[in-house]
Formats: structure tokens, sequence, C-alpha cells
């Protein structure tokens, strides 16, 4: 494991990407390394309306939960520095992507299809993937989001290597995008 070249990190790190991509489990690696709190939005959004993200589709629908969705990203956006695992279509939705890229850094979590099928296919806690071919729906988000998704600040891949080295592609762009743009906050103890 490389040793992180950076002093500190500036701005709260929001990880973005379809469903089985990864954002929870890299998200809590990478706050670790960078010794940052971790922060899971479906959480955050499960805890405000004290029911699960599953009920509140069914409940409430879909609009209902993009509305707190967005609500609970502003609220989180305004906290101390943190990494933050955002639901995949948070990052879709206009208004907090605006807000996310004016406030934060944000790093797309990019997964082959097949592997975020076996992945999504672990868990029947996904409401947009229920009574119809995970597949197929998939394949639609792909097409929907990634416009959106490609304008995070900076993109890896997830595929079958080591969470680890998921991280890694993480830390190295965060240096990349960090170092280039202010050379101070490199870590002068090094
Ligand atoms: C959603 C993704 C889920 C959750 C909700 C909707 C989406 O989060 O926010 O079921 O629209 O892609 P994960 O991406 O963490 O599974």
């Amino acid at each position: 494991m490389s040793a992180n070249k950076l002093s500190h990190i500036p701005k709260t790190i929001v990880l973005v990407g379809l469903m089985g991509a990864g954002k929870t489990c890299i998200g809590k690696r990478l706050a670790q390394r960078l010794g940052l709190p971790f922060v899971d939005a479906d959480d955050e959004i499960e805890k405000a309306a004290d029911c699960s993200i599953d009920d509140i589709f069914e409940l409430y629908g879909e609009p209902a939960f993009r509305d707190g969705e967005r609500r609970v990203i502003t609220r989180l956006l305004n906290e101390p520095v943190h990494v933050l695992a955002t639901g995949g279509g948070a990052f879709v939705n206009k208004e907090t992507r605006r807000d996310i890229k004016e406030t934060a850094i944000s790093i797309w979590i990019r997964a082959d299809i097949e592997l975020l099928l076996s992945r999504t296919g672990r868990r029947a806690n996904r409401p947009l993937l229920k009574n119809t071919d995970p597949r197929k729906k998939l394949e639609t988000l792909i097409k929907e989001r990634y416009p959106a998704y490609e304008q995070a600040d900076i993109v890896i891949e997830s595929g079958h290597e080591s969470p680890d080295a998921t991280v890694e592609q993480a830390m190295a762009g965060l240096e990349d995008l960090l170092l280039s743009t202010d050379p101070s906050m490199a870590d002068s103890k090094r």
C-alpha cells in the first residue's frame, strides 16, 4: 500500500455509480485510508424517514424517495469533510449533481454489467430491480445515467481485483486532481 501523498483532504469525497458498483465497500475503506468519517446517504435517508428504502418506495413512491434523497444529500454536503457513498440515482439529479460539483470531489466507480448483476443479485434489497428483468433494467440505467456519471471529477474501474486495489485507484485519482490544482497540498513530511 503506497503512503498518502496528500497533507489533507479539503472537501468531502462523494462516491457515485450504479447499484452494485461498490460505493459503500470502497467508501468505507477509502475513509479509513484517509482518516475521515464514512457516511452512507441511503442509511441517512432511512434514519431521516424512520423507514427502510424498500418501504419508502412501496408506501410513498419513487418521487418521494428522490425528494428525501436530495434533501439528505444537501444536508450532508454541509457537514464537515467526510467520505459519502450515495445511492445510484443521486448524481443523476441535476441539483444534487450541481451541489456535489460545487462543494465536493466526486468519484465515479464504474463496473461491468456482469459484475453489477452478480453483486446486486446477492440481496433483494433494491426496489428498482424488483419484479423486473434486472439485466434489462441495468442496461436501461447505464444508457440513462452514464452521461451524468461521466461528469464526476475522477473515474475509477471496479473489476475482479481486490477492494484495496480499487481504493488505490481512488487515492491516485485524488492525488492527481488535488496536487495538480494546488501543489502546496503535498505532504511536506514525506
Ligand atoms: C437506487 C440505488 C440504491 C438506493 C435506491 C435507488 C438507484 O442505492 O438509493 O434503491 O436509483 O440506483 P445503491 O446504489 O447503494 O444500491
